[in-house]
């Protein structure tokens, strides 16, 4: 981790567009930035801050994915951080803060539709790549990728 100055918290939806929009969304309109679910109690966004500014962003949708047979799942979605702030290791101290938070609510198996180019962002951080590439409109071929969370670590 090359970054000393930074904390993670949880944050509401509208918080996220901040990071959401410039990273996943950049050219398209703010409303792009909304995904379906953000608002529901049982979601949960975080982000992570440098020196007060936030930087990074995920959130995580209580969505079970027929593909796995565990009950207790979470989706992934809208992980980004800034540009400029890419490479440093805030990414992966994002997710691993996460990965404890949803051990605490007895999560079994986080999943993502992971972007080609950063499937190895994800392999680096124990998520496993599912079955064959697809497309999603306006954005390219995703993977299914799937971690699974052992409360006893
Ligand atoms: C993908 C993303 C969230 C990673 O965050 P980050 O803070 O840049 O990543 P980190 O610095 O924590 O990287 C952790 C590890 O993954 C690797 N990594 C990071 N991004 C990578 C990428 N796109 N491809 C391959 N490896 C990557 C790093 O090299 C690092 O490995 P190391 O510890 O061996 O050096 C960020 O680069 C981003 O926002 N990208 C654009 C948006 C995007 O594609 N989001 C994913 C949508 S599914």
């Amino acid at each position: 981790m090359k970054k000393q100055n930074y904390y993670i918290k949880q944050i509401s939806a509208i918080d996220t567009y901040a990071v959401r929009h410039p990273v996943l969304r950049a050219g398209k309109p703010i409303t792009s930035c909304i995904f379906e679910g953000d608002d529901l109690e049982t979601t949960m966004h975080f982000g992570i801050y440098d020196n007060d500014e936030l930087v990074g962003v995920c959130s995580f949708l209580k969505n079970n994915n027929p593909k796995f047979p565990e009950f207790r799942q979470y989706q992934l979605r809208g992980m980004a951080v800034l540009k400029s702030q890419q490479g440093l290791g805030l990414g992966q101290e994002l997710l691993k803060y996460c990965d404890t938070i949803l051990k605490l609510e007895k999560t079994e198996l986080i999943w993502c539709n992971a972007r080609e180019v950063a499937v190895n962002f994800y392999k680096k951080n124990g998520y496993s790549p599912i079955g064959e590439p697809f497309n999603i409109k306006d954005i390219g071929p995703h993977f299914v990728m799937k971690k699974q969370l052992n409360p006893e670590t």
